[in-house]
């Protein structure tokens, strides 16, 4: 977007007219630079009339190494020979006559062309985070609750970027499990879908304490039909070319936003619970993950409330669903209170075995490799039944993550095709 800088409403109101919507007015230098150390994506800066020639030709000096790929343009009443040799020594791109409007349109469009074949030719092969999706066909099994530990667990106290996105669009509840309160929301992406940027998405996310980013679901249920399967793409893509990690949290079904999410992700992980109605349905669903080709060798079992008293062992799982186990997190009265008091267990007690535990899976899924914790602590008097898990073939970070996998061919399924 450009931004215009012009302390006079009545000279900027021409201006104004002409410039991009969502352009930023500012109406002082402070406020310009102050606006560019949060935004790296401004392609011009418009000088209005009535700056001084002194003050312009000291902040297009000034803009050469504050963000020189953005085009300075200067307006003014009056072009005569001595502003335009002070500009070009200045270092303004253009110069143009406040009464020709047309003209600073075509110059704000020189300036975009610009921008974008310096950023296509000097930024190096984008790195594209990868995506995480805490996918269960059932309700109520811990995946929203995962989702953020996880997420807050990948930042690895700052050193990774990680957002979460509330993709249960009907019912999402990230945003209260982390007592967030988004003035934004997926919602006010809709229609975006040609236009994204990075910019554009940042302004609907919340920011956690914790550094976690959050993209929150939608206040009302309805909104979920107006979130297309393209938007989800979209939205992914611009994502991952910020984030190191995007985590997903999903709604228990195969809705087309979900199936466009699990096209999109990297590595799965599926989250059971040790009833046989839950099993049941993982079962199914796994087949479908693999009909669809989601994720494959990249899938991670989640036994979440993973208590052994209930008669159905890791062991079992592992013999009905056709997968090792890859992390187990026993049922905790401390994870309950957590999501009631909003702050996740991963930051009020992150020595906690079930802390521990989604630390050993994010550690997984960065391509550490940790001894598991015991998640499960062992009956008196009985054998623990150990888990063991199938190898899960270990991820690269370095290959996937800077490789962009839309490249890949067709080996993904993509819903648009059905
Ligand atoms: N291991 C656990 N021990 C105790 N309570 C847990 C455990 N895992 C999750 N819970 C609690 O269960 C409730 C449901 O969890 P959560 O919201 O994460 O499930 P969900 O799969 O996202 O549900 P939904 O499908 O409705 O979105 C929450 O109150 C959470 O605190
Ligand atoms: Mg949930």
């Amino acid at each position: 977007m450009p931004i215009l800088l012009d302390a006079d409403p009545a000279k900027a109101a021409p201006l104004v007219a002409v410039l991009p919507a969502g352009t930023q007015v500012v109406d002082s230098a402070d406020r310009l630079f102050t606006w560019l150390t949060h935004r790296s994506d401004e392609y011009a800066v418009v000088l209005g009339p009535s700056l001084s020639v002194p003050e312009a030709m000291t902040i297009a000096d000034r803009m050469r190494t504050v963000l020189p790929t953005a085009s300075v343009i200067l307006v003014r009443d009056s072009v005569d020979t001595d502003v335009l040799t002070r500009a070009m020594h200045a270092g303004v791109r253009e110069v143009v006559s406040a009464g020709d409007l047309p003209q600073v349109t075509a110059s704000l469009q020189r300036a975009h062309a610009l921008w974008a074949a310096l950023r296509g030719t000097a930024s190096a092969p984008a790195k594209l985070g990868r995506v995480i999706t805490i996918f269960s066909p059932k309700g109520g099994v811990g995946k929203t609750t995962m989702s953020v530990n996880l997420g807050i667990a990948l930042m690895r106290g700052g050193e990774n970027r990680v957002c979460v996105v509330d993709l249960d669009l009907a019912f999402g509840d990230i945003a209260i499990t982390l007592q967030l309160f988004p003035t934004h929301s997926i919602e006010h992406a809709i229609g975006g879908e040609s236009s994204m940027d990075y910019a554009f998405v940042e302004e609907l996310m919340t920011p956690h304490e914790s550094g976690l980013m959050v993209l929150a679901a939608p206040s009302q249920p309805d909104a979920r039909e107006r979130v297309s399967g393209a938007l989800v793409t979209r939205l992914l893509h611009t994502l991952q070319s910020h984030f190191d990690y995007v985590v997903l949290d999903t709604a228990p079904a195969f809705d087309e936003q979900t199936l466009t999410a699990l096209d999109e992700t990297d590595d799965c992980i599926i989250v059971a619970t040790l009833d046989v109605p839950t099993l049941k349905n993982v079962k199914v669903a796994l087949e479908t993950l693999d009909v669809l080709g989601v994720a494959e060798g990249h899938r991670h079992l989640l036994l979440n409330r993973a208590d052994e008293q209930v008669g159905i062992g890791a062991d079992k799982v592992e013999g009905i669903l056709g997968m090792g186990v890859t992390v187990q997190v026993a049922t905790s009265l401390d994870i309950a209170k957590a999501t009631n008091a909003g702050r996740p267990l991963m930051l009020s007690s992150p020595s906690h075995p079930s802390s521990k535990a989604l630390k050993s899976l994010a550690d997984k899924l960065m391509g550490y490799e940790t001894a598991p914790p015991a998640a499960v602590p062992p009956q008196k008097g009985r054998t623990p039944r150990l888990p063991r898990p199938e190898p899960i073939p270990a991820p690269q970070p370095a290959t996937p993550a800077t490789t962009d996998k839309r490249d890949e061919g067709p080996k993904r399924f993509r819903i648009s095709r059905r």
